[in-house]
């Protein structure tokens, strides 16, 4: 029987292999691990494919959220709105600044935030909204932007779904005051173990978030507020360096098999495909999330014919036990919590061959039939 994996990290290595593999030995010979020259020269490429003017590696996405919410002073008693069907990350790293997460309900054209949901859950407290663009689809960001600007909300773009995504040519992650990415070996632009970036444009935060790395010591041995150990090391630059210049033909290669997916599955029973881009969107399909209300039934029907899925995420963040344990507000967001029992990813990354992309519609075809 054949056999898909959801993701297969072994193909698509060799390619870099030798790049990689070169890098690592002036590492290993200099044994510069941290604070080197990859590092660096990453942090200047990633801020000139982005158009921005600050980029900087860190440890992971996680920390990368946590040290964008410090940067632009989120502190206790402030609100953070953020999208129900979210990366649990986006809660902890509100949660961790002592603010409070104001969870939305979500737009399925894009599984952006739903506008009037954000429109409505503005108060006073209300200072920043985590905009996550899952799935690697962009969120509306005229809406978004005009809502923020009127009410004075400061927007940390969450694109670790999303990395080379275009919104009316322009890159998300690059609209919000801070943008942060995961780089972790499951992403677009990935890592070979855990990695993240955060960018700016405002020379303030980019000074903040140069240093929260490093403990805040901005000499050595001088911490000038508190920080922590969020390094990028250079072996992880290395490895993102040479993914860096295929991202834009990996990326291009996702559309075409989303491309043929929605040709080929359209019209079939229940079946929910995701939205289309509309011209002036760019998505990079980090996932093509199906979905049907026969979900376990589909899940075993493709299991026992080979094909691996996944759900992301089966639990809304509002209905995690993390988040009801702390907190005492309970939420109704119909449109999460309906996808959220509704989806699954089926197998989208560049190397898979035309035979599995077919074998993939066919099996989901049968089902239906
Ligand atoms: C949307 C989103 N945000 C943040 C993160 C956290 O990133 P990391 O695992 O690199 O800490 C992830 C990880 O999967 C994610 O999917």
């Amino acid at each position: 029987m054949k056999k898909i994996p959801l993701l297969d990290l072994r193909r698509g290595f060799q390619e870099i292999e030798e790049d990689i593999f070169r890098g690592f030995k002036e590492v290993f010979r200099s044994m510069r691990v941290l604070n080197g020259p990859n590092v660096e020269a990453l942090e200047r490429e990633w801020a000139e494919y982005l158009g921005v003017k600050y980029a900087f590696g860190c440890s992971c996405g996680t920390s990368a959220l946590i040290m964008a919410l410090i940067a632009v002073g989120i502190k206790r008693g402030d609100e953070v709105l953020v999208q129900a069907n979210a990366f649990i990350a986006d809660f902890e790293a509100i949660y961790f600044v002592g603010a409070e997460p104001i969870f939305l309900d979500i737009d399925p054209t894009n599984f952006g935030p739903d506008l009037d949901d954000l429109k409505h859950k503005i108060t006073p407290q209300t200072k920043a909204l985590i905009l996550v663009h899952m799935y690697g689809y962009p969120c509306e960001m005229d809406d978004i932007l005009e809502v923020c600007q009127k009410h004075n909300i400061i927007l940390i773009e969450d694109a670790s779904h999303a990395h080379g995504a275009e919104y009316k040519g322009k890159k998300v992650g690059s609209f919000g005051k801070v943008g942060c990415f995961s780089c972790g070996p499951v992403k677009n632009f990935n890592a070979i173990g855990d990695a993240g970036m955060v960018v700016t444009n405002d020379e303030k935060i980019a000074f903040k978030l140069r240093y929260l790395r490093v403990h805040g010591q901005v000499e050595k041995n001088h911490s000038h507020f508190p920080g922590f150990n969020s390094r990028l090391d250079e072996l992880q630059a290395v490895i993102l360096r040479a993914r860096l210049k295929s991202l834009d033909q990996k990326n291009e290669k996702r559309r075409e098999i989303a491309q043929y997916y929605t040709e080929n599955l359209r019209g079939i029973g229940d079946l929910y495909l995701p939205p289309l881009d509309p011209p002036y969107r760019k998505s990079v399909y980090h996932r093509y999330m199906i979905g049907s209300s026969q979900r376990e039934k589909l899940v075993n029907f493709l299991r026992e014919k080979g094909i691996e899925t996944g759900y992301y995420y089966p639990i809304p963040l509002h209905q995690q036990k993390a988040y009801l344990d702390l907190f005492n507000k309970r939420w109704h967001l119909p449109t999460a919590e309906k996808l959220s029992k509704e989806l699954l990813a089926i197998p989208i990354y560049p190397e898979l061959t035309s035979e599995e992309i077919e074998y993939i519609v066919s099996t989901i075809r049968e089902f239906f039939n």
